[in-house]
């Protein structure tokens, strides 16, 4: 793994957006796996500033989101699908017909989730994935306790997760329970991943995530085991943390 510490969040998103930048000159098709989250948003504001200068084209870009909450319409202002076409699809040339997110509005999960898979694996999989760290060690949607082998499945949110989230609705009630998420086994099957992670909030997970041992209760903690894996974080949330 490698780990790159920038002095603070700005410049730890500028350093995420280089990498993305760099896959999109080197394979102008490739497939992006995103993430919503506050933490992207910086490395997204800076996509965005590199493209509208003209050195970034995401015209034959893909991209794969990681999850998405069950029963919440596209239109609905905290659907992941309404927070990614907000904070970067609309602002960018990338082609709305080849951004997929979870379909939060289908009604049968299993169904819901095995398109997911084949939207995956019809694209041949996910060059580079971006990833926010959870307080509880989660990616994607994956809590505590979920099973390593898992692809892109139904999960029922733990209140932790609710209550994180919660910032963003107008009441605890509206919170969604359940999500549509890929699962480990699809976050792991990405060629290259890169975790974003800022302040000091998230330095004790990082540790062990990245220390730890390897246990679906730090689900984050698996990416020890890929071999192409990027951390990139502010000093807030690397201190004390030797690779
Ligand atoms: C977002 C996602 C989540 C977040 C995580 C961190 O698509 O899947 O795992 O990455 O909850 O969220 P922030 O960045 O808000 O701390």
């Amino acid at each position: 793994m490698r780990v790159y510490c920038a002095a603070d969040y700005y410049h730890a998103s500028r350093v995420a957006a280089n990498i993305i930048s760099a896959q999109v000159i080197m394979k102008p098709d490739c497939v992006l796996g995103l993430a919503t989250g506050s933490t992207p948003i910086g490395t997204y504001e800076q996509l965005i500033r590199w493209y509208e200068k003209g050195d970034l084209d995401f015209s034959q870009v893909h991209s794969i989101n990681l999850d998405e909450y069950r029963g919440l319409s596209p239109e609905n202002g905290q659907s992941y699908r309404y927070f990614m076409n907000t904070h970067l699809f609309d602002k960018i040339n990338i082609d709305k017909k080849n951004t997929f997110v979870p379909n939060g509005l289908e009604p049968d999960p299993e169904k819901a989730c095995r398109d997911y898979e084949e939207v995956i694996h019809a694209h041949g999989g996910v060059d580079l994935q971006i990833l926010g760290l959870g307080h509880n060690g989660h990616i994607g949607f994956n809590e505590p306790g979920s099973a390593f082998e898992k692809e892109t499945h139904c999960v029922k949110l733990s209140e932790t997760t609710r209550q994180a989230n919660a910032r963003f609705f107008a009441s605890m009630e509206e919170v969604p329970t359940e999500a549509y998420t890929m699962g480990i086994k699809s976050i792991m099957q990405a060629k290259k991943i890169v975790v974003i992670v800022s302040g000091e909030s998230k330095n004790e997970i990082v540790k062990k995530a990245f220390h730890g041992p390897i246990t679906p209760e730090v689900p984050a903690s698996v990416l020890q085991l890929h071999n192409d894996v990027i951390l990139v974080g502010d000093e807030a949330a690397l201190a004390g943390f030797v690779q």
